[in-house]
């Protein structure tokens, strides 16, 4: 089946339905996820959105949240674009809250000119400005947002449904570059649909499943950024995977988060035999910024050669854990482990992609119509380490601002019907796949090897090696997808190739180490630095 529609969203979490709900109040919406409506990193959130919510609140301020940003950042964030986020916090959690979010409050009653909302804080914040549900944030979001987004007409969920690539007059070969639509393989029919679109945005995640190691679900293999990339948009600081401290290392179990809040509340990192490290890592201690932590735990298990390190907040009355931290004391019960009287062992794994494509403060992207909101974009916010809380406030923020920008211009004429016929998708030269172990074993090769050599420390040796297995995987599922039909498999392995190629020449171009970019060979920081932009064009010349 294929269908008409004023926006196509590409993407059912925060970014997407945030979007949805704001451009659906005049337009008709498709929002698409490839797996179930709540498939995306935005339901496994735990520590909260964060935002100074009660400016009178003299302990915090929108400046304090704005200079935290940039420090975590490592100085390279856009400040305009940190402040601009900062500053509609409080819009944005109050529309949160107004959509029936339910974040906790404080236990006593608020005093006059303060906020009632129990805050959390994480690493990297200067003061308590997590707004949280329990440790449940993302799915209290998530659910929430789903139930407001199916009340709505406007608004159609498909589920299974996976956007292969944007259509645009460039690939059609007609002036300009204007996104038309996607074509979406329908995992339920088999078939590959044609959405046709005035307006497209991709709201497709990050990119972590590239690593061995993730927290993060199955969708986010970076298919937003790889169709971009296609499309021909420019992406940046794709070297600044964030890599978060605390997961459990658990045979059963294993890259479950375990949120920063739990630092936050007095859990401390230690060693196998009780020591704490982080003292003699950073000042700040466990509340330093996530890369510098990620990167402690890394050099304790390298130099000890233990499996993992410890995070421990049983010196808290056991009451306070379970009320504050419900989801996580379960979790661990149910492998053996309880947190009110023991450690818990934790590795660090890939969390979240801090580059993406590139948008301006509208969410709009190199391509006329095409919008970019969420963890799949770059909008400068998070610099070279993203500041924890942030992300869930940043697809808020632009989703609200991208929702306003497409409702200003609908009315305009210019893009009506424009009668382009657009061409359904050929499957004539192609038949079914007759080797899926090509797509299973490159699968579990391409992710160990960026484990192993784009992981937290680089060198250029390493970066080479990746780079030349890229290369030759590459080619290999390049030619499967010219000879075979489409599957999710495939297209995700043929997008996170695409997308770890991205990472390589980018983690390549950065000669220094800075926030989540380490390298042996470049141990410093220049003086002077900005964002590593890459473009098609310009490396197909
Ligand atoms: P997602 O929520 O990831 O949604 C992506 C959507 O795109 C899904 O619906 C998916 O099905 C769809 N999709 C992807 N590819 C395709 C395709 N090809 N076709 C169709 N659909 C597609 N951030 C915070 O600010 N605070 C936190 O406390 C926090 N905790 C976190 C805890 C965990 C375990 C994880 C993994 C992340 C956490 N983050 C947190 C990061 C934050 O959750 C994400 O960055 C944010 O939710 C991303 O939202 P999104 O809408 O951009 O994408
Ligand atoms: C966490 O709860 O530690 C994750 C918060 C984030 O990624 O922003």
């Amino acid at each position: 089946m294929n269908y008409t529609t004023d926006c196509l969203i590409i993407g059912s979490g925060a970014a997407g339905l945030t979007l949805a709900l704001g451009i659906a109040k005049k337009a008709k919406v498709i929002v698409l996820s490839k797996a179930d409506v709540c498939a995306g990193s935005t339901n496994y959130a735990q520590g909260g959105i964060a935002g100074v919510y009660n400016i009178k609140d003299d302990q915090d301020s929108i400046e304090n949240h704005v200079k935290d940003t940039c420090i975590a950042g490592s100085f390279i964030c856009d400040e305009k674009v940190v402040r601009y986020v900062a500053e509609h916090a409080q819009e944005s959690i109050q529309w949160l809250i107004d959509a029936g979010v339910p974040f906790d409050q404080k236990e006593e009653p608020a005093k006059k000119d303060q906020s009632p909302y129990h805050l959390h804080r994480e690493g990297g914040h200067s003061n308590r400005r997590i707004f949280h549900a329990e440790d449940h944030t993302g799915r209290s979001i998530q659910e929430t947002l789903v139930a407001r987004a199916k009340e709505n007409p406007n608004i159609t969920i498909l589920e299974d449904r996976y956007a292969i690539d944007l259509i645009t007059t460039k690939k059609l070969n007609l002036p300009g570059n204007r996104v038309l639509g996607a074509y979406v393989l329908n995992e339920k029919s088999d078939h590959v649909e044609t959405i046709k679109a005035r307006y497209v945005a991709l709201c497709s995640g990050g990119a972590s499943k590239v690593y061995q190691y993730t927290c993060n679900p199955e969708v986010s293999s970076g298919d937003g950024i790889a169709m971009a990339w296609r499309a021909g948009c420019r992406v940046a600081n794709m070297e600044f995977n964030q890599f978060h401290p605390t997961t459990l290392y658990n045979a059963a179990d294993r890259n479950f988060l375990l949120t920063e809040a739990l630092r936050g509340e007095g859990a401390t990192l230690e060693r196998k035999d009780g020591t704490r490290f982080m003292p003699e890592y950073d000042e700040r201690c466990e509340l330093a910024p996530r890369d510098i932590v990620a990167r402690a735990i890394d050099h304790e298990m390298k130099k000890t050669g233990a499996d993992c390190m410890y995070l421990n907040i049983s010196h808290k009355p056991a009451d306070f854990v379970k009320k504050h931290f419900p989801t996580i004391y379960e979790r661990c019960l149910k492998v053996g482990i309880d947190i009110t009287k023991q450690p818990i062992p934790i590795v660090p794994a890939a969390h979240f992609s801090c580059g993406g494509v590139m948008v301006d403060n509208k969410g709009r992207t190199d391509i006329q119509g095409l919008y970019a909101i969420g963890e799949v974009a770059y909008t400068g916010l998070h610099g070279a380490n993203r500041l924890a809380s942030n992300s869930l406030l940043e697809c808020v923020v632009y989703g609200q601002a991208a929702a306003k920008n497409m409702l200003k211009h609908l009315d305009d004429d210019e893009w009506g019907d424009d009668g382009i016929e657009i061409p359904a998708w050929d499957e004539s030269r192609v038949s079914d796949s007759d080797e899926e172990v090509i797509i299973t074993h490159n699968w579990h090769e391409l992710r160990l090897m960026m484990w192993d050599y784009v992981g937290i420390v680089r060198t250029n040796k390493r970066l080479e090696r990746a780079m030349h297995r890229i290369n030759l995987l590459k080619n290999e599922v390049t030619e499967y997808y010219s000879n075979f039909k489409v599957s999710k498999n495939l297209l995700e392995l043929r997008n996170l190739l695409q997308v770890a190629e991205i990472i390589v020449r980018s983690a390549q171009e950065r000669k220094e180490s800075r926030g989540l970019h380490y390298s042996l060979d470049y141990p410093n920081q220049l003086e002077h630095s900005g964002p590593t932009i890459l473009s098609k064009d310009c490396i197909d010349k």
